[in-house]
């Protein structure tokens, strides 16, 4: 296996990620874990992960030296190229032209990490700080076009200033999977592997009781809960819960799909008490707080009418990482519903089979061992506050509605001009914004509606999806003739990062 030492980056997952696509199982372990324990007998090689500190920040994450002294093959991103530097004697310093998005390198000096790659490439690069003087024996194997230091190398230990990791990089999984030959590691990492593994351990945690857990129609929590369904004997109860932030018509959608997997599901309608809640919230972090909590609240509801002992979440491994920050709540990006928003007392055990993965080896495993129908692995997830961080400031019943009518719509064209599945994401977003425009002859004062459409493999960096102009013209004009209150619609074209998916 290979250990990722995270610095705080809120990129680190994607390393994660990225290796584990390329057949090798990773941990994330956090930058100040004892050398001893990162240092095991499976270990295969090491990679350091960026994060958002100089290493002169007064609370830099400084790893222990011994990891560097190891002999394991080593690769430090960004920061950690830097901290690599700053451990082993070299000098960082602020970059003169801060390099942020998109940067070209060349490499300099033949290395195995580059090995098949062209010697000029674009890469993806977000650092305020440079290496100015590599470590004693450390050579300089490629520059940016500022000539800064683009990557380096001693022996075993490599590191470069950019993100392979992220898409933007060409050639950043070939550099990953170069650094897995150097490793030698071992290629046979399959999540459908860990199928078995699962439901022997869900089973021995749930056996003879009775739980209940979330139910979205989403692919997580349906897999979640065929899963549980198959090994719990009618004992296991998903609860849908329809709190007045879902899209238009996605009750009656979400029934017909969750009616064919013959599941116990039982609907709530909690619309009343949610939007009550809500009333006069402004703040998207106290948004999801809200929301979470009373998700919370009605699952204990529930459960205690069924005496159920368990509480099954579609956790995955990225919550789980970014809701443990390295430092504070500097490197959170959101707090995510399902995780984190747990009351500390609380009557129910958590289980959570899939916390250990990725989406998409979660889908992995819904269809190539759960057999589920193809229009839900590849229907496009929807948040669990859904509609709620979709509005921007204030829920009101009126925004709802006209939001929900827009998303319709946009969703509608998509669909009709088999464009939907070219994309991994769209929705729209009411902005809570007003701007002038002209309707006949008249002026008009009125709201505008954000339109968001993403392609990503895994929903932690994101392209926006690059429309025919005739198809965002027709699907703007039907916003703005059908849907009232709207006048103006905006398209986002921010990649993630540095935008997240949502608005909110
Ligand atoms: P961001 O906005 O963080 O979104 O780029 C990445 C993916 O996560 C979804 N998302 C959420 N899902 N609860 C959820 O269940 C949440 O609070 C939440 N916030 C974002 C988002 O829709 C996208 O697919």
């Amino acid at each position: 296996m290979i250990k990722i030492i995270d610095c705080g980056s809120q990129l680190t997952q994607n390393i994660a990620r990225r290796i584990r696509e390329l057949g090798v199982f990773t941990e994330i372990v956090p930058f100040h874990t004892k050398p001893n324990k990162v240092l095991t007998k499976d270990l295969e090689g090491i990679i350091i992960s960026g994060g958002q500190f100089s290493v002169y920040d007064e609370n830099s994450p400084l790893y222990s030296k011994d990891i560097l002294n190891s002999d394991m093959p080593i690769l430090g991103i960004c920061y950690g190229q830097q901290s690599i530097a700053h451990i082993l004697g070299g000098k960082v310093r602020q970059a003169v032209n801060r390099e942020y998005g998109e940067t070209k390198v060349s490499i300099i000096k033949t290395s195995p990490l580059f090995k098949g790659i062209p010697k000029n490439f674009k890469v993806w690069m977000s650092h305020g700080d440079v290496v100015e003087e590599v470590p004693k024996d450390f050579k300089i194997i490629a520059e940016s076009q500022n000539k800064e230091i683009a990557a380096m190398q001693k022996a075993n230990i490599y590191s470069v200033q950019f993100h392979p990791e992220v898409d933007h990089t060409e050639y950043g999984r070939k550099i990953l999977d170069n650094f897995l030959t150097i490793c030698n590691a071992a290629r046979t990492w399959d999540p459908t592997r860990e199928y078995n593994k699962i439901i022997k351990e869900t089973k021995e945690k749930i056996k003879g009781k009775t739980g209940v857990g979330g139910i979205s129609g989403g692919v997580d929590s349906t897999t979640l809960s065929v899963l549980l369904n198959k090994i719990a004997d009618k004992n296991y109860h998903p609860i849908f819960i329809d709190n007045g932030l879902l899209r238009l018509n996605e009750l009656a959608e979400v029934k017909s799909i969750l009616n064919e997997l013959n599941l116990n599901v039982i609907y709530v309608d909690a619309r009343k008490k949610f939007l009550k809640e809500l009333k006069g919230i402004t703040n998207p972090d106290e948004k999801r707080k809200i929301i979470g909590n009373e998700f919370i609240k009605i699952f204990e509801e529930e459960a205690k009418k069924l005496d159920a002992e368990y509480l099954a979440q579609g956790t995955l491994y990225p919550d789980v990482i970014e809701s443990v920050p390295v430092y504070g709540s500097s490197s959170k990006i959101k707090r995510h519903h399902n995780v984190g928003g747990l009351p500390e007392k609380m009557n129910l055990k958590i289980i959570e089979p899939f916390k250990n993965l990725f989406k998409d080896e979660v889908r992995k495993i819904a269809k190539q061992k759960l057999g589920l129908p193809k229009k839900l692995i590849y229907r496009h997830p929807f948040p669990g506050p859904g509609l709620g961080v979709r509005i921007i400031g204030e829920i009101t019943k009126e925004k709802l509605m006209t939001l929900k009518k827009a998303d319709s719509i946009f969703i509608e064209e998509l669909k009709k001009r088999n464009i939907y599945n070219n994309i991994s994401q769209a929705f729209a977003i009411l902005t809570s914004t007003q701007s002038v425009g002209v309707m006949g002859d008249e002026h008009t004062y009125k709201n505008i509606i954000a339109l968001r459409a993403v392609t990503t493999k895994d929903f932690m960096t994101a392209d926006w999806y690059d429309f025919d102009k005739k198809d965002l013209t027709a699907i703007v004009n039907r916003i703005i003739n059908e849907v009232d209150g709207i006048n103006r619609v905006v398209y986002d074209i921010t990649q993630k990062p540095p935008g997240t998916i949502e608005w909110e």
